[in-house]
């Protein structure tokens, strides 16, 4: 069998860009024989450093702080810088026609992961989004068993996403807490789609939502200095008024909210 070498571009070396480098190493020795060979081929993160140590760690050729430099080097890019940075690196990546592995939230809105969907579709590359939990054997297992129709027609679906590393009070301050930097759905922005991705998969598009959001920590100490805190933003954009901070919003912490969605599916 003819074997063709994909030469992958990883960009971002945090904590979920580390889990996708130890992926590359491992997805042929986990799927055996097949057509295409993952090469772990450069590493960026635009902190030169980390880039530099992670890339040894985890087999890369070379690293490098610039993800438009690497682009002729690969044929495709996984994206797991903060999500401000996505819809840049993947109409980027697009637009130069290589295949794109974006981390969730594609974009900080709607309009954002619509328009990185949109230019992906024309490019007619190879593209996916970092839906963790999809591939979870019990979530795929549910998901046949579903489509097989045995269960006939789903009409409710009840799921928890239970993570807590913003829990702690005392967790400082970082991208994740700035509206402007990861959008404004707060938690739910940053961890639900987890399971809504499951309950898409399992019901269909969702037709209806309300829920119920609490901003459980307003300000967090900056990672420099205990002393100092931060406002928890949850609104884009210039803050209008102190009163607006105060006001309830999405929430700030990884705790899960009730929320109740009406599908189109089960109501059509
Ligand atoms: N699918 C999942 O289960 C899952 C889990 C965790 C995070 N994520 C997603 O992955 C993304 C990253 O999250 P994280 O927890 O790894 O964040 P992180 O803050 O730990 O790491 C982000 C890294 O990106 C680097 N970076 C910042 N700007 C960059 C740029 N312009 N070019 C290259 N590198 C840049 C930072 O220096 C940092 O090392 C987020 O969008 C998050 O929602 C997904």
């Amino acid at each position: 069998m003819a074997v063709r070498e994909v030469r992958f571009a990883l960009v971002g070396a945090g904590f979920i860009g580390r889990i996708h480098g130890l992926a590359l190493q491992a997805v042929n020795r986990v799927f055996g024989d097949t057509p295409l060979k993952a090469a772990a081929t450069v590493l960026v993160d635009t902190d030169a450093a980390l880039a530099e140590r992670q890339a040894g760690q985890l087999g890369f050729a070379s690293s490098g702080t610039d993800w438009e430099a690497v682009l002729p080097q690969v044929d495709a890019v996984i994206i797991a810088a903060p999500s401000f940075m996505h819809r840049a690196i993947a109409l980027g990546a697009i637009a130069a026609g290589k295949h794109v592995l974006c981390e969730k939230p594609v974009g900080r809105s709607t309009g954002e992961a619509e328009e990185v969907a949109e230019a992906a579709a024309k490019a007619g590359i190879t593209n996916g989004v970092g839906f963790t939990y999809m591939r979870v054997p019990l979530v795929r297992h549910a998901i046949d068993i579903v489509k097989s129709g045995k269960l006939g027609r789903p009409v409710n679906f009840r799921g928890w996403h239970a993570e807590d590393y913003l829990a702690d009070p005392e967790a400082p301050f970082s991208w994740r807490l700035d509206a402007n930097l990861a959008g404004r759905c707060g938690a739910l922005g940053d961890l639900g789609w987890h399971i809504i991705s499951i309950a898409r998969a399992l019901c269909g598009p969702i037709a209806s939502l309300s829920g119920l959001a609490e901003h459980v920590y307003p300000t967090r100490r900056t990672a420099t200095g205990a002393e100092t805190r931060r406002v928890v933003e949850t609104r884009t954009g210039p803050r209008r008024s102190s009163a607006s901070r105060a006001a309830p919003s999405a929430p700030s912490r990884r705790a899960a909210s009730p929320m109740a969605a009406r599908w189109i599916s089960a109501s059509s």
